[in-house]
């Protein structure tokens, strides 16, 4: 099989991951358990699944003149990614995501910090390395402009595009059709049809309205559930596979590494929705979004 070849465009964090037993309510203070600093940023956590997996890649982003920038940078470069098209801008820190995490659940604030900084420009001049990949992945934690650059960039070179809307954010039509696979959890889901889907008749109305107003793949991810995809041929669910999981971030940026991973690899839709669900089920069962991607053997012999 030949080494695919994938470009991210993306956000990269330090993650400050406070566990906890259980989420607190508004205006209660809890006490934690313990608090750790690790990298991620949606962006760099699929590239980084991708590169375990065995894909070259490159990152497209940007860190900020700080500690946190370089350990992020030096991690990515352990794992394998391609680290010369992350700038470090200075006078900014770099972007962290504060997780409040417990065994079944996150939530997350965001401070963008570097990921803001990310323009069109800086897109423009790694174009040659987007035009030359088999799979664009971008997600919307930088700004717009820039997501948008990179996927005109992808599409007018016939590069596939999955673009992974989270967080979700209003989008003009048009981009939701530049891209070739559109990869939203059920929360976003709810955000881009309008409709709060609580069902999974209603899940699939929704998709299927989807689908004929946009005609590319929209695959919503749905945590234990799996995910539910739907192309032209129709809808298929794939399940989760039933794990005890440690920590679920992440586990979309697994899923969509996973999946422009087994694409680029010239696998078909189905089963490249298999092994993408296969891999994000692996990833909650170690703690920390970019130390649980699994491997390629991990994926192939679970
Ligand atoms: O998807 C998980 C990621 O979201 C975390 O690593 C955090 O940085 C936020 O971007």
């Amino acid at each position: 099989m030949k080494k695919p070849s994938i470009v991210v465009v993306g956000s990269l964090n330090m993650d400050l991951v406070i566990s906890l037993d259980r989420l607190p309510v508004i205006g209660e203070t809890l006490p934690g358990k313990e608090i750790h600093y690790i990298s991620g940023g949606k962006g760099a956590n699929q590239a980084v699944g991708c590169a375990r997996l065995g894909a070259a890649v490159t990152m497209i982003g940007a860190v900020g003149d700080d500690m946190f920038g370089a350990q992020i940078i030096s991690r990515m470069e352990q794992f394998g990614v391609s680290t010369p098209a992350i700038a470090v801008k200075h006078d900014t820190s770099t972007g962290t995501a504060t997780i409040m995490h417990t065994q079944e659940d996150n939530c997350i604030v965001i401070i963008p910090g570097a990921n803001g900084l990310c323009d069109p420009e800086m897109v423009e001049s790694h174009a040659e390395a987007i035009r030359s990949a088999d799979i664009l992945l971008v997600q919307l934690e930088i700004p717009l402009p820039a997501v948008e650059r990179a996927m005109r960039i992808a599409a007018a070179a016939g590069v596939t595009i999955v673009l992974n809307p989270a967080p979700a954010l209003p989008l003009p039509d048009e981009w939701i059709q530049l891209a070739d696979i559109f990869t939203p959890n059920e929360t976003e889901f709810a955000h881009y049809s309008g409709s709060s889907i609580d069902s999974g008749e209603e899940l699939f109305r929704q998709m299927s309205k989807w689908q004929s107003r946009y005609g590319n793949t929209l695959i919503v991810t749905r945590g234990e559930a799996g995910i539910s995809c739907i192309n032209g041929d129709g809808i298929i669910t794939v399940p989760a596979r039933r794990v005890k999981p440690v920590d679920t971030t992440g586990a979309g940026d697994s899923f969509n590494a996973a999946l422009g991973f087994a694409i680029a690899s010239g696998r078909e839709l189905e089963p490249s929705l298999n092994f993408a669900v296969k891999a994000a089920s692996l990833s909650v069962m170690k703690f920390g979004a970019q130390d649980g991607m699994p491997s390629l053997d991990e994926v192939e012999s679970a």
